[in-house]
């Protein structure tokens, strides 16, 4: 197990005001990201996952408990947050390089750190040879790639990734999440990753943060303890995948958070029933 906590959610509660009336729709979410650790959220559309990353990003400050980065309260977008979104909104009229370089942009780099940081994260998710190429010149597999290089060039902290394969096919994304896990690997970039796909939960992540909807709670954190490459085959892959999914429909009887290992996480403050 990982030791120390780079991300630190407590408490965090979102109501959105839509016609004067108040709409909550995050109530009391907890769970902690340690370093290079990679964990997913998973939910019903609706329960606040985007939301959440909005939060963490710093796109949206208007909300209440704490969200820490290495203890510090996030007050606004910065550097050592990066975000991938389910469309790559790269720029049409840049090359694939002026996108990835954006990621920069406003930084006090020389042009030739640029361009270097620029070459080494095009390098990264194999796009080397396309840095020249526009964005309507690439297949969906390849804008998210680019989409990543642009999130990575400025060396975040943490990786946000807000459904980041659903577009793709069942092959690319497949092809995918084998180069994710290898980012997140070679490059030990702490990544936390919204998706509604358990199997993809289950064989990228180290924890599973799943949520309810209305308001969005945690429901239950679950802990992937399998080494990896992973067989999605397998039968310890299978269990964890039906834990989720039971998780998911009824609420497990007993959530846990990865450090320390034997806190009971009652998210929401109710009774919870066990067993
Ligand atoms: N700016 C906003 N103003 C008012 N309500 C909002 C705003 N943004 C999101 N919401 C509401 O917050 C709730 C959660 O939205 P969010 O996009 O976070 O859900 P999600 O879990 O990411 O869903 P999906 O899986 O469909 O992407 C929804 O009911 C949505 O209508
Ligand atoms: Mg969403």
């Amino acid at each position: 197990m990982r030791a120390t906590n780079l991300l630190d959610i407590r408490a965090v509660s979102k109501t959105y005001i839509v016609d004067d009336e108040p709409v909550e729709v995050l109530r009391n979410i907890h769970f902690t990201v340690a370093e290079e650790e990679f964990v997913t959220v998973i939910g019903e559309s609706g329960c606040g996952k985007s939301t959440l990353l909005r939060l963490i990003v710093g796109l949206d400050i208007g909300y209440c408990g704490d969200i820490l980065l290495d203890g510090t309260r996030i007050a606004a977008p910065g550097r050592d947050r990066g975000i991938v979104f389910q469309d790559h909104r790269l720029l049409p009229w840049l090359s694939v390089e002026q996108n990835v370089a954006l990621g920069l942009d406003a930084s006090d780099e020389s042009p030739a750190a640029v361009k270097q940081a620029v070459a080494a994260n095009l390098d990264l998710v194999k796009l080397a040879d396309f840095g020249r190429a526009y964005p309507h010149q690439l297949s969906g597999g390849m804008a998210q790639r680019a989409a990543i290089a642009r999130a990575l060039v400025a060396k975040p902290r943490i990786l946000l990734l807000d459904e980041p394969l659903g577009a793709l096919d069942s092959q690319t994304r497949a092809y995918l999440q084998d180069e994710l896990l290898r980012i997140h690997q070679r490059g030990k970039v702490t990544m936390v990753m919204v998706t509604h796909d358990i199997e993809e939960a289950v064989y990228l992540s180290d924890k599973i943060v799943v949520m309810e909807p209305r308001p969005g709670r945690v429901r239950g954190i679950v802990p992937v303890e399998l080494p990896h490459p992973r067989n999605r085959a397998a039968a310890d892959f299978i269990a964890v995948k039906e834990r989720v999914l039971a998780s998911l429909v009824n609420g497990p009887p007993l959530c846990f958070d990865a450090a320390p290992k034997s806190r009971p996480i009652v998210p929401d403050g109710r009774a919870r029933r066990f067993g």
